[in-house]
């Protein structure tokens, strides 16, 4: 079984402490919760592994799971979270599609006194915070991920390119954070430039099209940088349409570590992939016990991530979802 690999529990902001301690509402301490997860949508296969890991958890972890999804709209999330309110279940996880419109129904929950645990991606600090407004947040550090991608392609490059970027969706805080971590790296090559940076929201076919967009202006482009493999592959898909070879004349490097992601470096298209891991099921149960037995939860529970290259795509598949 796949199971998150998480690194030291990181203390990212300030320090752990219970519930009691900072006013958050509290958790029984009972065999089984009904618990309410609101997922953003279901359009790829990231957030199909990211569903099934918390219906295995519901399974093995005796929740009576009330199970929401959003369809890409973070209006009918905030709905979806105030119908679970409704529904008096005992905790909220929640993956809040974008950084801002999921804050007012973080703090309803709060005030009707059902814990919130926000997972794989976080709201906006400057307005909520974890550890005051919501328990925690489990996740990735998306800033690294777009760093560590930043100086694969630099490395592989020699710090020269002309590279087109395809954000996740606006307002989400992987599409933030990886842009910032990206961008910082190449801003620091001289030889190196983002000549066109445009959402294709996280989607293969939107990736395609923007990707075909953009082409048609930048037909100079020698490297791409997606925030995720689905629309790497779209990227790719429209590069051959045009007749480029991604992964010789043009070097195409993304996020997520998906299984069509590992099989495309593996064949030379895709260069390199940081996992985004989507298996929250298990340290979703675990952190609610905890939280269910007064232990200190920390604001940032880190999951670390795998690097993908040609060397270890082949070793990794079985990783890929
Ligand atoms: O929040 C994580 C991101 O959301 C994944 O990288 C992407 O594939 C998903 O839709």
């Amino acid at each position: 079984m796949r199971v998150l690999k998480l690194g030291a529990l990181a203390l990212a902001m300030g320090f752990a402490m219970s519930a009691s301690a900072q006013g958050l509402p509290k958790l029984a301490d009972k065999p089984t919760y009904k618990v309410g997860f609101a997922q953003t949508e279901s359009n790829n296969p990231w957030r199909i592994a990211e569903t099934q890991s918390m219906k295995d958890a519901a399974n093995t972890c005796h929740w009576d799971l009330v199970y929401t999804d959003a369809a890409s709209s973070a209006s009918k999330q905030v709905a979806d979270v105030e119908s679970m309110i409704a529904q008096k279940v005992d905790v909220i996880v929640l993956a809040p599609r974008e950084e801002k419109p999921l804050i007012p129904a973080v703090m309803k929950a709060k005030k009707a006194g059902i814990p919130v645990i926000l997972i794989d991606r976080n709201v906006d600090q400057s307005v909520a915070k974890a550890g005051r407004d919501y328990v925690t947040f489990i996740g990735s550090d998306f800033i690294d991920q777009g760093r560590r991608v930043g100086e694969w392609l630099v490395k592989t490059t020699g710090g020269k390119g002309t590279i087109v970027e395809l954000e996740g969706t606006t307002g989400s805080s992987p599409a933030n954070d990886r842009k910032k971590g990206f961008d910082d790296v190449v801003k620091a090559q001289p030889g190196m430039k983002i000549v066109a940076s445009q959402s294709g929201d996280f989607e293969r076919d939107k990736g395609r099209q923007v990707m075909q967009t953009l082409l048609q202006a930048h037909p100079d482009v020698t490297a791409v940088y997606a925030h995720n493999d689905e629309m790497a592959l779209g990227a790719i898909a429209a590069l051959e349409a045009a007749g480029k070879k991604p992964g010789q004349d043009v070097i195409v490097v993304s996020i997520d570590g998906t299984k069509d992601g590992l099989v495309a470096i593996d064949n030379g298209k895709l260069g390199a992939s940081v996992q985004s891991s989507p298996f929250f099921g298990p340290i979703s149960c675990d952190t609610i016990k905890n939280y269910a037995k007064g232990q200190a939860i920390p604001a940032w529970v880190k999951v670390s991530d795998k690097f993908y290259e040609k060397s270890n795509a082949k070793e990794n598949m079985a990783n890929g979802f």
